[in-house]
Order: structure tokens, then C-alpha cells, then sequence
């Protein structure tokens, strides 16, 4: 299945080039295919917080070759560039504050720069584990679009109707997609009848992004409206509910997109299995549960507003755009280092504990 991924692969919205970052405008999709290009750390950061790129993995991804750029700014400065790129990692870091694979990117760059030995070029070493974190997110979505692809045969080796939320695909990843990496693998499987595309308000990532993904390779996508998934779980023979996530804790809550918590509600209810696929840099051990993750809140004119033109009444808004959903509401969590099913502390301590699979 990894040859046919990789022969399917369409859409790519991050690309290093010639030391500067290139990303796809994820804001004009799907109408306009707009590419800019970035060279600082401030640059980068501004990006991730307008949402040029989302998506936890590509945030993370982005923030590491955007700390790179500030490396190569701050070396040029002369100085204590350690001291220094210390405000880079601040800024980056503080460009969104839920999807926890942000931090575990910027941890990664800060902890080769630690290792740095005798004599070696700091600018190589950014350079080359940036570009490793990008590379081992598409490998990871390799592995888990195999596993994801087992664990739906095993319960049913027949076309399944299969429900997702926001994008998770080859826009907000290094590669394939999480979720929609699974959703590509059971396709090219033959394990796809037709895939369910909430169009996740506010931001329509689901609308915009995934069904744009989804149609640009084939793969049969219906859209609807986020209110009507209770309706679809009832009456269109909705197997899976497969969505990503943005952080993970030790004891299996899944913070993602707002609206996944009331999905997983509902499969409870009617039956419906519940998919996260999500990669080890999503598990943050240091909290112990959903309750101490931090859920961003956007501006009101999300809400209040589409494409600028204002449609909604002039009052206070409540923006969450995460939500948790507790681990016993979850049959599997999916990652390139296994498969969790019915997640709990102690099965989360025993995978992160394992060594990676790629
Ligand atoms: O606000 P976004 O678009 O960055 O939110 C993205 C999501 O919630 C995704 O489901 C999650 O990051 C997983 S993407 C592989």
C-alpha cells in the first residue's frame, strides 16, 4: 500500500527550498492555489497564527524550518546566538497554543542545538533535523495509513461509509495525512464506499480542504453540514468516525478540532466506531488529562463573518476551535508506533515506552 500511497500523492503544502520555507495559502483554498515564501522566524510565526499552514503536524514542521531561518538571522548578527534565538523560540511557540506537535518540534531543534559537538556548523544541524522532522511525519503517515487499514478490515473486509472532521490530510501533515491517510489507504483498498466530510465550521477546513483533497484524487466525498452528523450516523450506515488530533494526553483524551467530542457523543450512541490517528509527537505524557490542555479561542469575526462580509447579529461571540474527547469515548488510537485500542493510562505509557517503527 506504501508504493500506491506514494504513487497516489497529489497535494503538498510545505517545501524547503534554497534555505527559505514555502507554503501553500491554506486560507484561498480551494479556489486559489497561492504559494508565498518566508525567510525568518517572525515571518513563519505570523503564518502559523493566520493560518497560512494548520494542521498540528504541519505546524510543527514549519516552526522548525522557521527556527531554522532565525538561527541563520542570528549567526549573521555575530553575538551569543544562543541567547539570542531564544526570542525565536518564544515567538514560534507562541503562535498557537493546542496542538502540542509545535512544542515537540521546537524541543527537538533546541535539543540538537544542544548536542552540537566540537567544531560542528549549528546552521547544518538546524538545517538537517528540521528536514528530519518533515521526513519522519511522512513516514509516520505510511505507517499509520497501514495500520488504520487493518484495523478497518478486521472488523469489516467490505466498501464502508466513513465519517471525518476538519482536515487532517496532506495539507495539515508532512505527507499522506493522518485521518485522511487512513481514509487514502482504505480507498486504494477497496474498503471505501463513501467518505463523509463534516464541513467544520468556522474556518471550513472540511469544505475547503478535505473534500478538495478527497475529489482531486478520486475518492468519493459527500459534504455536509457539521449539524447533520447525527442524522448521518442514523440512517447512511456510518461504520468509522475517523478524525486526528492535535494533542493526546497520558490518559488517552484526544484534544481536536471543536466538534469532534459531539461525534464521538453521537457513535457512541448509534454504535459507530471511533478512529484517532494521530502520531507519537500528538502524545503530550506531561499532562495527565484533557483538563489541562490549553484550548485556543479565536476572534469573534470567525463567527460573525464569511469572507469579510458581515451576516450575524451584533453580539458577544464564544470562539473554542478545540475540544477534548475523553478516552473512554474512543475505541482506537492509532500511531506509526501501534495501535491502542479502548485507550487508557497504562496502554499509553506501554506504546510511548516502545521504539519508533520507521
Ligand atoms: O485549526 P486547525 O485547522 O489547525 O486544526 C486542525 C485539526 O484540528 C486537525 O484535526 C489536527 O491538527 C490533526 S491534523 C493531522
Amino acid at each position: 500500500m506504501r508504493e500506491r500511497l506514494l504513487a497516489a500523492e497529489k497535494v503538498k503544502a510545505i517545501e524547503w527550498q534554497g534555505g527559505q520555507l514555502r507554503l501553500l495559502d491554506q486560507r484561498k483554498l480551494p479556489l486559489e492555489e497561492l504559494w508565498h515564501t518566508y525567510d525568518s522566524a517572525a515571518a513563519v510565526a505570523t503564518a502559523i497564527r493566520e493560518m497560512v499552514v494548520r494542521g498540528a503536524p504541519a505546524i510543527g514542521i514549519s516552526a522548525a524550518y522557521g527556527l531554522a531561518m532565525g538561527l541563520r538571522a542570528r549567526l549573521a548578527e555575530g553575538g551569543d546566538w544562543r541567547t539570542a534565538l531564544e526570542s525565536d523560540f518564544e515567538m514560534l511557540a507562541a503562535s498557537r497554543p493546542t496542538a502540542v506537535n509545535l512544542f515537540w518540534a521546537l524541543n527537538q531543534m533546541r535539543e540538537r542545538l544542544d548536542r552540537l559537538k566540537p567544531g560542528e556548523d549549528p546552521l547544518t544541524a538546524a538545517e538537517a533535523q528540521a528536514a528530519s522532522i518533515h521526513a519522519s511525519d511522512r513516514e509516520a503517515n505510511l505507517t499509520m495509513a497501514q495500520f488504520g487499514v487493518d484495523l478497518i478490515r478486521k472488523h469489516q473486509g467490505n466498501p464502508q461509509n466513513l465519517l471525518t472532521h476538519c482536515n487532517t490530510g496532506a495539507l495539515a501533515t508532512g505527507g499522506f495525512g493522518t485521518a485522511l491517510g487512513v481514509i487514502r489507504g482504505a480507498h486504494l483498498e477497496g474498503l471505501v464506499e463513501c467518505v463523509y466530510a463534516d464541513e467544520t465550521r468556522p474556518w471550513l477546513q472540511g469544505s475547503r480542504l478535505t473534500a478538495w483533497e478527497l475529489a482531486g484524487e478520486g475518492v468519493p466525498v459527500m459534504l455536509n453540514a457539521d449539524s447533520a452528523a447525527a442524522h448521518l450516523m442514523k440512517t447512511r450506515g456510518i461504520t468509522w468516525v475517523i478524525v486526528g488530533a492535535d494533542r493526546i494526553t497520558a490518559n488517552g483524551d484526544v484534544a481536536n478540532k471543536i466538534g469532534t467530542y459531539q461525534l464521538a457523543v453521537l457513535a457512541m450512541h448509534h454504535g459507530v466506531r471511533f478512529m484517532v490517528v494521530a502520531s507519537s509527537a500528538t502524545i503530550d505524557m506531561e499532562l495527565e488529562s484533557g483538563d489541562d490542555i490549553p484550548i485556543e479561542e479565536r476572534a469573534g469575526h470567525e463567527l460573525l463573518e464569511v469572507n469579510g462580509q458581515r451576516f450575524a447579529a451584533d453580539v458577544d461571540v464564544f470562539n473554542p476551535v478545540f475540544d477534548v474527547t475523553p478516552a473512554d469515548l474512543i475505541d482506537a488510537i492509532v500511531t506509526e508506533k501501534g495501535i491502542v485500542e479502548r485507550p487508557n493510562a497504562a496502554k499509553l505509557a506501554a506504546l510511548m515506552s516502545r521504539k519508533r517503527l520507521h
